[in-house]
């Protein structure tokens, strides 16, 4: 079997962020949704934070996968100054029920941010030790599935509609 590693990385966003939608910035919610479905392909997880114009995104899979992935990641357009943090041999996945967990969690990350004294988001300046440490804290707090949230929302205007259309019919 191929050898399991975590690799931490940061970049700078390439985009002016938009007002989100469903709780996630437009073009994100884009890299989320295709780092979701190639990721899921490959065997690939790991965790996806949003913050202040920066990423910051750990890769969790076998060495060949992240390799792969990794290559892609550094030639995106989206983001520039794309800088390794960590590149670490695991025994297990911190995000083994992920394919891309995304955590939108701007006061707790302040909050950590704070106790490392840290004023703001600026992981391309962090030292492993605080890479690891929040990739650690991204594992305890709450992930949100994007494409869950939209097709749920579809699924309610699809039944509202329904409901509309069946008053409107009965009234006639
Ligand atoms: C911040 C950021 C994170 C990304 N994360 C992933 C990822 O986890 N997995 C992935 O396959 N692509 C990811 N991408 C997208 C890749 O850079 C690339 O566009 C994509 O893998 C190409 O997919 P394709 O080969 O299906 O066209 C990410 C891009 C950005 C900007």
């Amino acid at each position: 079997m191929n050898q399991l590693i975590r690799l931490i990385y940061a970049s700078k966003a390439n985009f002016a962020s938009r007002p989100p939608e469903n709780g996630v910035e437009p073009t994100v919610a884009r890299i989320l949704m295709q780092s979701r479905q190639n990721n899921t392909r490959s065997d690939i997880g790991g965790v996806l934070y949003f913050g202040d114009g920066h990423f910051f995104q750990a890769l969790e899979g076998d060495r060949d996968g992240i390799n792969a992935t990794y290559r892609k990641i550094q030639r995106d357009p989206r983001h520039t100054d794309v800088t390794m943090l960590s590149l670490k041999s695991i025994q297990q996945r911190v995000f083994g029920g992920w394919s891309m967990k995304y955590v939108p969690a701007e006061q707790e990350v302040r909050g950590f941010l704070i106790s490392r004294g840290y004023i703001r988001f600026s992981p391309l300046e962090f030292n492993e030790d605080t890479a690891n440490a929040l990739i650690q804290f991204f594992g305890q707090q709450h992930g949100v599935m994007e494409g869950e949230t939209r097709s749920a929302v579809k699924l309610l205007w699809r039944k509202l509609f329904r409901r509309n259309r069946i008053t409107e019919n009965s009234e006639h």
